[in-house]
């Protein structure tokens, strides 16, 4: 098992050697555990949180204390992966100064190494003041879930000249930020490849094919859990959701008919201590 924390230079490095990155999300204790026994390379604490965990239906308003909250049980599983927690809508919006001020928390009371923003060239200010105040920052671009009403639902982006133009301007102005990698969403693949190829930091794809330099997808859509809306671009790889319902029908299956508890689920008592508190109640 890795056993040494993965850092910004690593992700940058990965790059320059063509390693591919694997990164997932993760929102809680348990997920943390497992993401650091996969060994994957990035962990994020992403805001569909709001979708997959909270069952918002989007990600508008998920709060900095529902991030902190979760990123805190994610580090508290997640040694060696870099821990990238998400920053909400209208935590960054507002002004540079609040921009810098919420990077913070999410870093000094959620514990996580970096945080992503949503935007390219009208946020790239922020993320340079973010990056100055000494915390990295990942760009995210192409669909940003955050705006997706103003971009016309959770759509494809960069389908035309303009619109494809427009996404490899925000990731040059990302890379000239200080951004030290990039969220690539739901962009035709061959796009993904030029954007790729026009930036020296590592192009992190979801729903944007594979010549990208690393994969991210939301877990709970990769194994199953959440199933009530699944993007084009998900592999399920596994579909863990009946395996869970099985178990809860076979548990409710036995209480109902009293073979759970069984004897070895059940705690003694010594027979003489039940005689003599027998005694004693009577
Ligand atoms: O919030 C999230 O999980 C994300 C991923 C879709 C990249 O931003």
């Amino acid at each position: 098992m890795n056993s040494t924390k993965v850092t910004v230079p690593d992700i940058r490095q990965a790059k320059k050697e063509g390693r591919k990155l694997v990164m997932m999300t993760a929102y809680d204790y348990p997920f943390g555990l497992m993401a650091d026994e996969a060994e994957v390379d990035i962990v994020l604490v992403g805001d569909s949180l709001g979708m997959v965990v909270m069952g918002l239906e989007g990600t508008v308003a998920v709060t900095m204390e529902d991030m902190i909250h979760h990123i805190r049980a994610v580090v508290r599983g997640c040694k060696n992966p870099l821990v990238v927690g998400d920053m909400p809508f209208m935590s960054y919006n507002t002004s540079i100064r609040d921009a810098i001020m919420n990077a913070g928390r999410l870093m000094k009371e959620g514990g996580c190494d970096v945080v992503k923003l949503e935007g390219g060239v009208d946020f790239a200010p922020t993320v340079a003041a973010i990056v100055k105040a000494g915390i990295p920052v990942q760009g995210h671009i192409g669909l940003t879930p955050q705006t997706a009403s103003a971009l016309g639902g959770f759509k494809m982006q960069g389908k035309d000249v303009d619109g494809a133009v427009k996404i490899i301007d925000d990731a040059r102005a990302l890379e000239t930020a200080g951004a030290f990698s990039i969220i690539l969403e739901a962009v035709p693949a061959p796009l993904a490849r030029l954007v790729t190829e026009a930036v020296n930091i590592p192009v992190i794809g979801i729903g944007a094919g594979s010549d990208v330099d690393g994969q991210v997808l939301v877990t709970h859509d990769m194994i199953g859990l959440f199933d009530k809306f699944i993007p084009k671009f998900v592999k399920q790889y596994t579909k863990i959701r009946p395996i869970i319902l099985e178990a809860l029908a076979a548990y409710k299956k036995e209480v109902q008919e009293e073979t759970f508890p069984a004897a070895e689920h059940s705690f003694k008592m010594e027979s003489e201590t039940l005689e003599q508190l027998k005694k004693r109640i009577s």
